[in-house]
């Protein structure tokens, strides 16, 4: 792989959403298919890179020599595979769907069914993307930015908050865009503010175009 633009490079990408325990049955998760971390790592494996992939709970599965898939469930257990591997990494990437909160206690036995109405107590997870920010030295950092409102501005403010080099707005605005699909359109935005808007596409083209803007980035 000596010669291609990511030949040497070691990248970390998350993917998928994350899947935080009620009880031994139940959980709270979201939708994210994982789709577009999947595409991200196999396009820089392609390009030359050593790929670690920390991926919650998806239907997706990968075999390829320079991709290192690690497998998690929740928010922690994802938090905890980054760092191990962020002293290595060249480019980090962040594109998983991490859950916000997780329940505060979790239930050894399976829940039974009352009387009335149930509250469960939520606890923040912590923030990978931010928590690689903090600790950022020679790394490229790019986040993902799924916004409904105030889209360049949240991202912006994202981008900033979080110390990336780039961050990636998908907007819920354009038909296609987002969660499940296979397209996606986006907005790369780096730390310059440098702005680019792309047309709608398959995820594997997104994956390109993103991992185009990163390439030229980093060996500018
Ligand atoms: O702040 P917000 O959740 O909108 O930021 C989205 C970006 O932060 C995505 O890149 C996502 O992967 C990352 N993130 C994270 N850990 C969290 C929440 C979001 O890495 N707990």
């Amino acid at each position: 792989s000596r010669g291609l633009p990511l030949s040497g490079k070691r990248v970390l990408i998350t993917a998928g959403p994350t899947h935080e325990a009620i009880d031994p049955v139940r959980f709270l998760g979201n939708r994210s298919s994982g789709t577009m971390g999947f595409e991200l790592a196999k396009r820089a494996a392609n390009l030359g890179a050593d790929v670690v992939l920390v991926s919650g709970p998806t239907n997706l599965n990968i075999d390829h020599g320079e991709i290192n898939l690690i497998k998690v469930t929740t928010a922690q257990e994802m938090y905890d595979a980054c760092h191990q591997h962020y002293n290595k990494t060249d480019v980090a990437i962040c594109a998983a769907a991490v859950a916000d909160y997780r329940p505060k206690h979790v239930a050894k036995e399976k829940m039974k069914k009352k009387e009335g109405d149930l509250q469960i107590e939520l606890e923040r997870n912590p923030d990978i993307l931010l928590s690689l920010g903090e600790k950022k030295t020679n790394q490229f950092l790019v986040g993902f930015a799924l916004e409904t409102e105030n889209e360049l501005e949240n991202a912006k403010g994202k981008l900033q908050r979080k110390n990336l080099d780039a961050i990636v707005l998908n907007s819920l605005k354009d038909d296609g865009a987002g969660f499940g699909g296979n397209t996606n359109k986006i907005t790369f935005i780096d730390k310059n503010l440098d702005i680019k808007t792309f047309d709608l596409k398959t995820k594997s083209d997104v994956a390109s175009d993103i991992w185009e803007e990163i390439t030229s980035r980093i060996h500018a």
